[in-house]
């Protein structure tokens, strides 16, 4: 018989996640309480090395001034006779974001952000409060761990470039095998599991055109070349790019969200100034289409006599599910918490720097942990200064990551 506490049916939790439970409910309120922005999470970092140095059979690192690393070798080996059949031992990569948002929050809670205006608006105290209890819970069993389990305390998510990229220059995924990552979503219900196979974030880039064209009066606009027309024009063509030149199943977006041109009624301005961004999926779309925006801005421009200057920004890449590891993770969660737990679920438009992880080469499985609750009232969106989450779902991403450690870090393939 189930038994249900709290609105969470007991029979999916092993004992040891309940008895972690309070603990690190505890953690992410105290985190809620000191949110940080990117690249200036010192006193998160100060609590996260405090826990770590405090967990027994962990190496734990600083490989950026914020944000850590927490290694822990399993020591089990296989028995002589087993030898033979046990694959090579794995090392794998969990990675959390511990960063917060420049949002006043509208919450109130008793423990409610002390920073002002600064918010714990996306999630990333419960990703780091999940990371550092199951961190605590694999050590106490490392004696039955065969590999190696990297904990990854990763700050600066939400401003680009992103902590990942200094990461991954600072080596923490050198020797890794596989890499996983978790994000609380207010999209999904407590309980279940969000995946998707392959792209699963759209890649985030930023443009910048500058038409140079020639000013005036505007009583005499045969004597300039208006920047402003040629803009009206552009931001058509830019609009047709995407439904004439992109293939119709590959989403893409292009987006103009700024114009600058112009201080007077009856002046033409000398110049215009479009910036904007673009999502993809496929690398293939992302890299054809700042080439083919290019194009069509040369070419408005000297139609009409004007110049321009483009330019184009990387932000984050996609985030890539590799098939195999998404079917793997997909039949865990569904061991672990039944069938309906899973939702397969369309591309996420948001971006997710975890990405320049996977530069590496290394595949990877990133799932979106359900963490809404409406009848709690608990559905405000991320990046929002009402965001909640239902603090329940930590107790299933917690399971979830002890159980996806010991099936991967076990004698079988
Ligand atoms: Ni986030």
């Amino acid at each position: 018989m189930s038994q249900t506490v709290g609105g969470i049916n007991q029979l999916r939790f092993s004992n040891d996640v309940l008895q972690e439970v309070s603990e690190m409910v505890s953690w992410r309120r105290q985190l809620h309480s000191i949110p940080e922005l990117s690249f200036q999470e010192n006193e998160t970092t100060s609590f996260i090395l405090d826990k770590l140095n405090s967990i027994p059979g962990l190496t734990v690192k600083r490989p950026c001034p914020t944000g850590a690393i927490a290694v822990l070798r399993g020591t089990a080996k296989p028995s002589n006779d087993k030898k033979a059949e046990a694959a090579e031992p794995r090392c794998i990569l969990l990675r959390a974001d511990i960063d917060a948002l420049p949002i006043t929050e509208s919450n109130h809670l008793p423990f409610c952000s002390r920073h002002a205006g600064v918010m714990h608006a996306c999630g990333h105290d419960g990703h780091t409060a999940m990371m550092l209890a199951a961190a605590k819970l694999l050590a106490a069993q490392r004696s039955r761990l065969y590999g190696e389990v990297r904990f990854l305390f990763q700050h600066a998510e939400e401003l680009p470039p992103g902590g990942a990229a200094e990461l991954m220059k600072a080596g923490v995924m050198n020797g890794v095998d596989e890499l996983y990552g978790m994000h609380l979503s207010s999209s999904f219900p407590t309980g279940t599991f969000g995946v998707r196979e392959g792209a699963l974030t759209s890649a985030t880039d930023r443009f910048e055109i500058r038409i140079i064209g020639k000013g005036g009066h505007s009583a005499f606009p045969e004597t300039t070349i208006d920047p402003i027309v040629i803009t009206g024009q552009l931001i058509g063509a830019l609009q047709t790019i995407v439904s004439r030149q992109i293939r119709a199943v590959e989403p893409a977006v292009v987006s103009v969200c700024q114009i600058q041109a112009g201080r007077a009624y009856n002046i033409i301005p000398d110049e215009a100034q479009l910036i904007g961004s673009t999502r993809t999926f496929s690398a293939e779309t992302r890299k054809r289409l700042p080439a083919i925006m290019e194009r069509e801005a040369h070419g408005l421009c000297e139609a009409s006599g004007a110049t321009c200057q483009f330019q184009f920004t990387h932000g984050y890449a996609s985030v890539i599910n590799d098939r195999a590891l998404t079917a793997e993770c997909k039949n865990l969660i569904q061991r672990s918490f039944g069938d309906q737990a899973v939702l397969d679920i369309e591309p996420l438009m948001p971006g997710e720097d975890y990405s320049a992880l996977q530069e590496s080469g290394c595949p990877g499985f990133f799932v979106e942990l359900g963490a809404r609750n409406e009848a709690m009232g608990i559905t405000a969106p991320h990046h929002n200064a009402n965001y909640l989450m239902d603090e329940e779902a930590m107790t299933y991403g917690l399971q979830y990551w002890v159980n996806l450690v010991q099936n991967r870090l076990s004698f079988h393939s």
